[in-house]
This record gives C-alpha cells, sequence and structure tokens, in this order.
C-alpha cells in the first residue's frame, strides 16, 4: 500500500504548513495516499488520523502554526506507548512515516527506526538548535519577530533614557538572541553558551552613558545563567522530554542592572510572539523544500535519514546525528557581534 503518514510534534513553529503542504502535493504527484497524524506522537497513540488531500492543504502555505496540532507526547514515557504506535502504523497501513520536529520528535523517530518502523524526519524549531542542518524552519520567523520587536523597544527606551531587557526564546541556545541582537542593534546579547557576568554588562551601560547615550538595548535568551550562580531560571515542573519551562532571567536581570547601576530599566518578555504568525518567506521556502525532499527520502527508501539544509543545498542525514547533542551558537559569530556592544 503506497500510504505516507505526517506527523507534527514539539512546540509548534512558523513554516510547519509549508512542511505539510509540500509533503501532501509531492506525495500525491508521486502516487501516495496521504494520513495526517494528529498531535504528534500523540495522535500516532491514540490512533487519531485525518485523510490529507488537496483540498486539505490549500491556503496553509501563510498560516502559522500546524493544521494537524501538536503535543510534547513522547511514547517512550507512555505505558504501552510504543507498542500502539506500532500497532497503529500496521492498523493504518502506513508505508512510511514523516516525523517533523526538533530534538525531542526526532529523537523518537530515531529510536523507533531502529525497532524497525519506515520512518523519515524533518527538522524543526525556532530555536535553531538542531545539528546537522545550517537552519531550521522557523528560526527566520522568530528573529525577524524579535527584530521588529527590538526596533520597537528603541524608540521608547530613547524617549524615556531607559534600559530595555529583552528576554527571547532559544531554550539551551543563543541563536534567536544573537541574530535578533545584531540585527536589532542591541547594546549587550547574553546567551546560555557564555555565563553573565554583571558587573562586566553594568560597566557596558555605563560607559555608553559616560559616551551620551542615556539608553540602552540588552538582549538576554531565556536559558542565559548569572556567571556566580548557575542555577537556570525556571519551573520546577518537567514535561515528557525532562525540559524544564524557562523564563524569568530577563527579570532578574534587569533587577540587578537597575539596582547597580541606577539607570532606570524596563523589562520585555517575548514569549509566545516569538512562535506565533505569519512564516516568512525564507520559512516558507525551506519548509517547502523540506516537504518535498522528505517525500523522495520516502520514495528512495532512505528510513533514518531527514531532510537537512546544507549551504544552499537541501540534502539528507542521519537523524542519529542530529539529535543527542545540541547546535549551540558559533562563538566566531558571537565574537562578531560584541564588536557592537556598548
Ligand atoms: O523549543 C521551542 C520553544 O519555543 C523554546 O524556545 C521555549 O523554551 C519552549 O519552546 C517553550 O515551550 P512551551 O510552548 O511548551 O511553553
Amino acid at each position: 500500500m503506497k500510504r505516507l503518514g505526517v506527523l507534527t510534534g514539539g512546540g509548534d513553529c512558523p513554516g510547519l504548513n509549508p512542511v505539510i503542504r509540500a509533503v501532501v502535493r509531492k506525495a500525491l504527484y508521486e502516487g501516495y495516499e496521504v494520513l495526517g497524524i494528529k498531535y504528534g506522537w500523540k495522535g500516532l497513540i491514540e490512533g487519531e488520523v485525518v485523510p490529507l488531500d488537496l483540498r486539505s492543504v490549500s491556503g496553509i502555505l501563510p498560516k502559522g502554526g500546524t493544521i494537524l496540532g501538536t503535543s510534547r507526547t513522547n511514547p517512550y514515557k507512555t505505558e504501552g506507548g510504543v507498542q500502539k504506535v506500532k500497532d497503529n502504523f500496521k492498523k493504518f497501513e502506513l508505508g512510511a512515516l514523516i516525523a517533523i520536529g526538533g530534538e525531542d520528535t526526532l529523537g523518537v523517530a530515531n529510536k523507533l527506526v531502529k525497532e524497525g518502523l519506515k520512518v523519515v524526519g524533518v527538522p524543526k524549531t525556532i530555536d535553531n538548535d538542531l545539528n546537522e542542518t545550517d537552519f531550521t524552519f522557523g528560526f527566520d520567523t522568530a528573529v525577524n519577530i524579535v527584530t521588529e520587536c527590538i526596533d520597537r523597544l528603541h524608540t521608547t527606551a530613547e524617549s524615556h533614557n531607559r534600559i530595555m531587557v529583552v528576554e527571547v526564546m532559544g531554550r539551551h541556545a543563543g541563536w534567536i538572541a544573537v541574530h535578533s541582537g545584531i540585527a536589532g542593534g542591541a547594546d549587550v546579547i547574553l546567551i546560555p553558551e557564555l555565563p553573565i557576568d554583571i558587573d562586566e554588562v553594568c560597566s557596558i551601560l555605563k560607559k555608553r552613558h559616560e559616551h551620551g547615550k542615556n539608553f540602552s538595548i540588552v538582549v538576554v535568551a531565556e536559558g542565559a545563567v548569572f556567571k556566580n550562580d548557575k542555577e537556570i531560571l525556571s519551573t520546577e515542573k518537567l514535561d515528557e522530554f525532562g525540559h524544564v519551562r524557562l523564563g524569568g532571567i530577563g527579570q532578574a536581570l534587569g533587577g540587578l542592572i537597575e539596582k547597580k547601576t541606577g539607570f532606570e530599566t524596563r523589562v520585555t518578555v517575548l514569549g509566545h510572539i516569538q512562535r506565533g504568525g505569519s512564516p516568512t518567506a525564507f520559512d516558507r521556502v525551506l519548509g517547502t523544500r523540506f516537504g518535498v525532499k522528505a517525500v523522495e527520502l520516502v520514495k528512495e527508501g532512505k528510513f533514518g535519514e531527514m531532510a537537512s539544509l546544507k549551504g544552499n543545498k537541501i540534502v539528507s542525514v542521519p537523524i542519529e546525528k542530529a539529535v543527542g547533542t545540541l547546535k549551540t551558537v558559533d562563538m566566531d559569530l558571537y565574537n562578531m557581534a560584541k564588536v557592537f556592544f556598548g
């Protein structure tokens, strides 16, 4: 039976719908039927599926989110989850599955391949922290949203002579912070890869004031930590992949900056604004290319592989190589950004 399934797992991100559309269009062209699996691995455990045809994917290219829904369900943390996935694979007569997700979703895909299931991957995350691909879709949209917000904060910071601290997403990698910080002309960028030296930050801000610049923009990644207090600010509750919910570093940093410099400071936490809404043209194109490549991988029987961007080419790499460790910020890029601090 030429039928393939497609699912989206983990946090949603702009560009998922362009991938789903591309998968369906290419798959139908190649003579496959397509079943959409609802809510990531949860749908494969519970058997919640929806047939996808040309009409189902019409008009979804510019839409954010995912028409399939998503969840952070982990079959390996659900009682009988893996067996149910296998049973439903058979029940729905899936010749293959395309799993669209980040490290967690693809980590599960990798394990299922080892158990004999035919799965290929498509890398997704606004965090851009997945190895073996230059970029993931969703990242460019997030960076553009943050950059626009920084531009807006700049004008009000300047009017009031204030320090504006902007907390951005990215989990344990500072990609969003570095790219949006460079694009938005931030005066300091703080990332999880380098613990924060609060005295150094305050000294940069004070120097700006000495040179007549009475406002500053500080971009801080949600996963950043203070040098002398390596504790990550987060909630205690873990999701099924063992992740804490990050957040709070902006507030802590803003308070310290105000106390140590005496400059009036405000904090903005951008949160899920960064993940919502329409994907940029770059992410629509990347998602489309990944979707088409994923169907080609299925056709070629390259299970356990994932679509990837290397340079300007879409290639395939073993999922195994992409998961397990995080792709953290390139220090050459960060050091370049530092030229503009202060
Ligand atoms: O991985 C994407 C991401 O948006 C991270 O940047 C962030 O830490 C996390 O997901 C937030 O997750 P949730 O939507 O579950 O709050």
